[in-house]
């Protein structure tokens, strides 16, 4: 039933796993394995000569400007998170922005109505839809039980032909979880991150796509929703990061800064695992950046859907009394 290219329909044998069928969150946008895959499938369509990244991103998102042999430039952004604006974005070149952690929407609103040819990173902001026109990508798996998966909102019509991708084999942390735990499937994981380097653009997997649709995004969003506003609650007075935050957003982490040395690494200790956003910016800037402390000294809390507000309450607990 899930199988793709079946000439004949395939009837009895054994039961395959079974999983809800609801609907996707995005059902309208272009599927694709990555986002990476996805800023590709963008910068193929649109021929930009050049972009502007932010140094606060991932450093995967290079992948494609390698693959295709397109100029870029780092730019900065401010205490706010948004850009500095202190280059001009030409005809036929793009800019990049990460909508950072789902809380900087009223900034993409901003910027797609000041600048032009503005992509949207919203691999934090699984939540956050895309603004009409404005070109958009979201990756799934930082949201949700998935090993891969992107999606595109393109503002053409213009459209790559793509072969399906098989996720099956980078599944195996996925699964192993459910019966280890995440700790002993940790390795797995690792392994199946570096499986998504460097791969072709594809559309998204069947396996994903069905995983994708079983979810129940209400759910998940109230409680991203509930548990980012009481820990905001809670933390803003000793929170170093002073821009506003948004009250109803279901938000990918908070992100607390926080002067005290050690604290993600007492955090791990005490298993509440902490990560680092992002590894490669500490490489690209120098330690008087606004960027690098944000890599290096924000200590980035979860709030998915795992947790209730029991379990923020005991975050906190453990958190404040390591202060
Ligand atoms: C902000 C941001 N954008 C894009 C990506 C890349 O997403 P994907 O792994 O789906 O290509 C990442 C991390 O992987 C990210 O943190």
């Amino acid at each position: 039933m899930y199988m793709q290219n079946a000439e004949i329909k395939a009837m009895g044998g054994y039961l395959h796993l079974q999983l809800p069928k609801n609907k996707e969150y995005y059902p309208d946008l272009i599927k694709l394995n990555t986002s990476r895959n996805a800023l590709e499938y963008l910068l193929e369509i649109k021929k930009y000569s050049k972009m502007y990244i932010p140094y606060f991103t991932c450093e995967v998102m290079l992948e494609p400007l390698f693959k295709l042999g397109i100029p870029y430039q780092f730019y900065h952004i401010n205490a706010q998170l948004e850009p500095i604006l202190d280059f001009e974005v030409g005809q036929g070149e793009c800019l990049l922005y990460t909508n950072y952690f789902g809380l900087k929407q009223a900034a993409v609103k901003k910027l797609s109505e000041s600048v032009n040819h503005v992509i949207i990173d919203n691999a934090q902001a699984f939540f956050s839809k895309p603004l009409p026109g404005v070109d958009t990508i979201y990756s799934c798996r930082k949201f949700f039980g998935v090993s891969d998966g992107a999606y595109l909102q393109i503002n053409t019509d213009d459209r790559l032909t793509l072969d399906n991708d098989i996720s099956v084999h980078r599944f195996s942390h996925l699964i192993k979880s459910i019966d280890f735990g995440i700790e002993r499937s940790y390795a797995d994981f690792v392994e199946n991150e570096k499986g998504l380097v460097d791969n072709e653009i594809m559309a998204m997997s069947t396996l994903t796509q069905v995983i994708l649709a079983g979810i129940d995004y209400e759910f998940c969003k109230n409680k991203r929703i509930e548990n980012f506003k009481f820990l905001h609650e809670n933390l803003s007075a000793i929170n170093e990061l002073t821009f506003e935050f948004p009250t109803q957003t279901a938000a990918m982490i908070y992100p607390l800064m926080i002067s005290k040395d050690g604290l993600k690494d007492k955090l791990i200790a005490n298993k509440i695992f902490i990560p680092t956003y992002w590894p490669n910016v500490l490489k690209w800037t120098t330690p008087d950046m606004l960027e690098f402390k944000l890599a290096k000294e924000v200590i980035y809390l979860p709030v998915d859907h795992r947790y209730d507000l029991e379990d923020m309450a005991y975050m906190l607990g453990v958190l404040k009394k390591l202060l």
